[in-house]
Parts: structure tokens; sequence; C-alpha cells
């Protein structure tokens, strides 16, 4: 096991910079998930660390070993894509013990490690079939023991799941995080899928157009999202952001579009007249009697919880409640959030007030 370092790394294609100077400790042992939509850098990021790409500029360190200009091979890691990439015509068994085999190991080894590894992950009684004999979940599972027999220092994992049927992925993202707590070998692993990333993470690294937006564990970036995009993207359903303007008499409140009110937390440093986003998690506004009124437009009962959106300030809200809401569209409601709840957000530069 190892930690990884990257220092001011950087990657250009061209004239095109598509990471800005990317710092980060990954500590040994840890679970990182690399998130961020589709294009903002992670799968460039990851493969420079595996040696498939060259950095730019900037150093990457695997342990203390500077790695960039050794090649993959011999950075030992071990890499498991979305593609699955297994060797159509070799069995199970061949396909995971391959890697042990170009390093010349011994075959007693070889087949200790693909047995132990193949028991972890239940393909035991399917060592002896070919990849086009298996299901999607079973392809992934042989290309995670392929990772597994070659007991790298890191696991990398590049949307491992995004292949599978959504139930599957629930179950296979149970599996990789129980298989990290007996492995614990560090592991970095991209996804542009918030959910994947707060139910597996150790830490979070939230990236956006080739930068770092935030680093931290869920719930820290649940609670205290550095700016509007983790905002955004973190917490499903996401976050409401209504524009607003800041009226301090002896408390603060924010004065929405169409002159309505709601309370702020205080001691934040804000002003009278400034311009404000206030941003307000679905599952933090209540239906309540007094407070702002709007109009619900769509109700979507899930069963264990209903979301409904209701038009307000000229903004479209998602409220989050959990069983039945007991409304229907056309009914007049008045919402309410606990002043703590709320975030508040610069919106000229989209930074956390506070
Ligand atoms: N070989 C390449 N040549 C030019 N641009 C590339 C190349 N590979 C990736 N890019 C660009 O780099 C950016 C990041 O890509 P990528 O790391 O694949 O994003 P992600 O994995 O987050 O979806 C994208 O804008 C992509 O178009
Ligand atoms: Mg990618």
């Amino acid at each position: 096991m190892a930690s990884v370092t990257l220092e001011k790394v950087r990657k250009d294609y061209g004239a095109v910079r598509v990471l800005h100077a990317v710092d980060l400790e990954i500590a040994d042992g840890e679970f990182v998930v690399l998130v961020g939509p589709s294009g903002c850098g992670k799968s460039t990021l990851l493969r420079m660390i595996a040696g498939l790409e060259e950095a730019s500029g900037g150093e990457i360190r695997i342990g203390e070993r500077v790695v960039n200009d050794v090649a993959p091979k011999d950075r030992d890691i071990a890499m498991v894509f979305q593609s699955y990439a297994l060797y159509p015509h070799m069995d199970v068994s061949k396909n995971m013990g391959f890697s042990l085999l170009l390093k010349k190991a011994q075959k007693t080894t070889i087949d200790a490690r693909v047995d132990g590894a193949a028991k972890r992950l239940g393909l035991d009684s399917f060592l002896q079939r070919l990849p086009r004999q298996l299901s999607g979940g079973q392809r992934q599972r042989v290309a995670m023991g392929r990772a597994i027999v070659r007991d790298p220092k890191v696991f990398l994992f590049d949307e491992p799941l995004s292949n599978l049927d959504a139930k599957l992925r629930v179950h296979m993202r149970a599996e990789i995080k129980a298989l990290h707590q007996q492995l614990k070998t560090t592991s970095v692993y991209v996804t542009h899928d918030q959910i994947e990333a707060m139910t597996m993470a150790d830490r979070i690294v939230v990236m956006h157009d080739g930068m770092i937006q935030q680093v931290g564990a869920p719930l820290d970036l649940y609670d205290r999202p550095a700016n509007m995009f983790v905002a955004g993207f973190i917490g499903s359903p996401g976050m409401n952001f209504l524009p607003a303007t800041v009226r301090n008499g002896g408390k603060s409140d924010a004065v929405l579009a169409d002159g309505q009110t709601l309370r702020l937390p205080d001691g934040l440093p804000l002003k009278d007249g400034d311009a404000i986003t206030v941003g307000l998690r679905p599952e933090h506004i209540r239906l309540a009697h007094d407070g702002a009124q709007g109009e619900v437009v769509v109700v979507e009962p899930l069963g264990l919880s209903t979301q409904f959106y209701v038009k307000l300030a000229g903004q479209l809200l998602c409220v989050f409640a959990m069983g039945r809401a007991g409304v229907k569209p056309g009914d007049i409601v008045r919402l309410s959030a606990d002043p703590a709840s709320l975030h508040l957000f610069d919106p000229k530069s989209g930074d956390r007030i506070g």
C-alpha cells in the first residue's frame, strides 16, 4: 500500500489546458473518489497516476517515489475500467492470472492468488467460463479480480459500474466498499455520479473544468459546500438557489425577487442591500403556517418520500418530504426553513459566505 501525492499536476493538449495545477494528497489506505461532470478531467487525472498519460507539468508520487518517468507496468498499480477490457479468448481463471504470468510468477502462486480472489468475489464456479458466457456484473467482478490478484499498492477505478443496470450498480458499490474495508488498499475511484461518491468515499474530490473545487469527507461537503458548484453537485435532489437582497433590521432577512422574505442566520458578514444567492436543500424546507407562499406545480410520490415543486419568487423550488406530503398541483402552500440550514453564496464569485 502507498500514499499518492499530486503536486501542481497539469495536463495540456496542444494549447488547451484540461487540468490546472492539481494538488492532492491521498493517504495510505484511503478510498478517494474523484467526482464531477463529464469532461472535467477525472479520467485524465487518473490516467496520469496510472502512467497512461504523461503529465505536462508537476510531480506525481506513489509512496515516496516520483513516478512521472516510470512506465505504467512498474508503478505497482492496478486499474479497473468501465469497459472491463477482458481478453475474450481467455477463461476467467486465465484472465485473472495473466498479469502474474507475464511477471513470470510460479504456477502455484498464480493458482493460489486466482483462487483467493475468485472466492472473495464469488467467482469460484465460473473460473472455466469465457467472458462472453458471463453477465455484465460477473465480467465486472472478473475485472476486479484481475486487479486484486496483482496485490498492487494502489487501485485505480474509472467509472467501473457505469455499464451496469441501476440495481446491480447499487449492489456492486457496496461490494467494492466492503472489499476495500478488507484489503485496505489505497484506492482512487472516478465517477460522475455523486451518490456513488457519497456512499463510497472516505474523501471526495469535486472537480469542474480541470480544477479541484473542494476536497472533504462526504458529509462535510454536504454541510459546508465551498461554492455554488459543489452545493449544486453534492446532494440529491439538488440544492435550490434563490436570488435575494439582504435587509438588515434587528435581524437579517433575505428579500426575494417578489418581495417575500426569509429569515437569515445570525453572525454572517452581510450588509444591508447586499446581493446574495440563498441555497436551500429540498430536505430542509417544510410546509408551515407562516413563511413564504407559493403554488404547487408538480408532485412526485415515491412511497418512502415525496418530492414536489413549488413556484415561488419566480423560481421552481424542489421540496423533499418523508412519506406522503398531502399536497396536489394547484395548492397554495407556505414554506419555511430553519435559518441555520440556509447556505449563502456571493452571486458573482459563487463562493460561500461565512
Ligand atoms: N487525447 C485528447 N486530446 C485532446 N483533448 C482531450 C484528449 N483526451 C481528453 N481530452 C479533453 O480533456 C478534457 C477532460 O477529459 P476527461 O479526463 O476524459 O474527462 P472526464 O473523465 O472527467 O469525463 C475533455 O475536455 C476532453 O475533451
Ligand atoms: Mg472519464
